[in-house]
């Protein structure tokens, strides 16, 4: 039996998409479990750059199976559109299998999310997940399946959301509403489309699973924007932990036997909300452009910082984390000293667990260990013992603050950029 679940270990873009196509070439299954078509994962494959928003990375090996399971938000249209642009670059996307229970977001979901991300000033993608979470939640969302039985066996329900969602759009925003019929058409000739590619996921992972085939879960976003243990609201609406996984995807957690993190060797995050490490001086600057740090899914610059052991130490407790993988070292080679938060200095004293307290958080200072830079190009280095000393020891630090040992070193976005210590599957 052999389930891996990959997560994100800080706010998101860690670089999960490489890491998640390194492994793939083992995997026999790769799983999206939450989350939607906000997330951004890049892979790069001989020169050609894949950016995939909902269907898993998996999908550039024509022997993976790629599921996008129930506790995903499916934009129906957004998909059909993934699935024709890897066909028309050649990809075999006969291999996906989508849940017919997975909730859709549906036009009015992204024009309410656009709406009120103006009031809460949160900084969504703007992909409707938030109104598509909270109508599951609220139970008067839509399932893929609702759209394959039919107009008739959905048309008083759907008549009476699109009516409800026109009166908060016309009435709150004095934006124009919705044609029921139109959106019904466009969602039903969607769903017909997609037909061929459901499936009962749970089932046919469950079964995998027993057979002995190797199964990996790819979380989307990272630990610290989960929405019961990240920094609430600044958060997006799912569980991007590990244990998002079981519930996203309908597999027990007795199945499921290793935890992979993904971590930037810095850190980043888009959107709004705290971020104790933060740079806004060239050295930010320097990250970002060194790093390439505008969001995959939105363009935005990301806002940068050095890496947060505390961060990191919360992330590998929530997930229960027994690998870590740290990508995207290399951005740090023209440094001449690196920085890590060992702690947080909250009104003189030291905090080394990450508050549970936003306000808290706020408030807290990081209080770094700075270690001597390598100063040398490590992007062609494919030996842990061939890195520098000083970048060893830099990676040796956060695995003895994280506790976590690191099976992968990234430094380079192409797969041949990878050092292996250890082989996960
Ligand atoms: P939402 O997921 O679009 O509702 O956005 C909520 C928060 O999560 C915002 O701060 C987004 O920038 C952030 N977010 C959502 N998806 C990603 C991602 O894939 N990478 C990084 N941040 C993300």
């Amino acid at each position: 039996m052999s389930a891996l679940v990959l997560v994100g270990a800080q706010w998101g873009d860690e670089g999960k998409g490489k890491i998640t196509d390194f492994l793939a070439r083992k995997a026999d299954c790769v799983v999206r479990y939450q989350g939607g078509s906000n997330a951004g994962h890049t892979v790069e494959v001989m020169n050609e750059k894949f950016m995939l928003h909902l269907i898993p990375s998996g999908i550039l090996y024509p022997d993976t199976l790629c599921v996008i399971a129930n506790g995903v938000v499916v934009d129906m249209q957004k998909l059909i559109e993934e699935i024709e642009g890897l066909q028309q670059r050649g990809i075999d996307t006969s291999q996906l299998r989508i849940s017919q229970r997975a909730p859709v977001v549906i036009p009015y979901h992204k024009k309410i999310d656009e709406l009120e991300d103006l009031k809460s000033g949160i900084g969504t993608t703007k992909r409707g997940i938030g109104p598509a979470y909270a109508d599951k939640i609220n139970r008067i969302g839509f399932r893929i399946a609702d759209f394959m039985n039919g107009r008739d066996f959905i048309i008083d329900r759907f008549k009476t959301q699109v009516e409800y969602k026109n009166r908060i759009i016309r009435e709150l925003y004095g934006e124009e509403g919705f044609d029921c019929r139109e959106l019904l058409d466009g969602l039903l000739q969607q769903a017909d489309i997609l037909k061929k590619y459901t499936a009962d996921t749970s089932l046919l992972l469950y079964r995998s699973i027993q057979e002995g085939k190797k199964v990996m879960f790819e979380g989307a976003q990272g630990a610290l924007l989960d929405i019961d243990h990240g920094t609430y609201p600044y958060v997006t609406s799912s569980n991007p932990i590990a244990g998002g996984a079981c519930v996203g995807s309908g597999i027990g957690p007795t199945l499921i036997n290793r935890v992979l993190g993904v971590a930037k060797a810095y850190s980043t995050r888009v959107g709004e909300g705290p971020f104790p490490t933060e740079l806004q001086d060239s050295t930010g600057e320097t990250l970002r452009e060194r790093g390439a740090e505008f969001g995959t899914t939105t363009g935005r610059p990301r806002r940068c910082g050095w890496v947060d052991a505390v961060v990191l130490r919360y992330a590998a407790r929530i997930n229960g984390l027994t690998d870590l993988a740290i990508t995207k070292l290399d951005v740090l080679d023209s440094f001449a000293a690196v920085k890590i938060c060992v702690a947080y200095r909250y009104q003189g004293k030291l905090l080394y667990e990450f508050p549970e307290n936003n306000q808290v958080l706020e408030q807290c200072e990081p209080e770094y260990l700075i270690m001597p830079g390598w100063q040398k190009d490590i992007s062609d280095i494919s030996e842990y013992e061939e890195l520098p000393v000083n970048a060893r020891a830099y990676l040796e630090k956060i695995e003895e603050l994280t506790g976590v040992k690191q099976t992968l070193i990234s430094v380079g976005p192409k797969r041949k950029q990878t050092i292996v210590n250890y082989e996960l599957f």
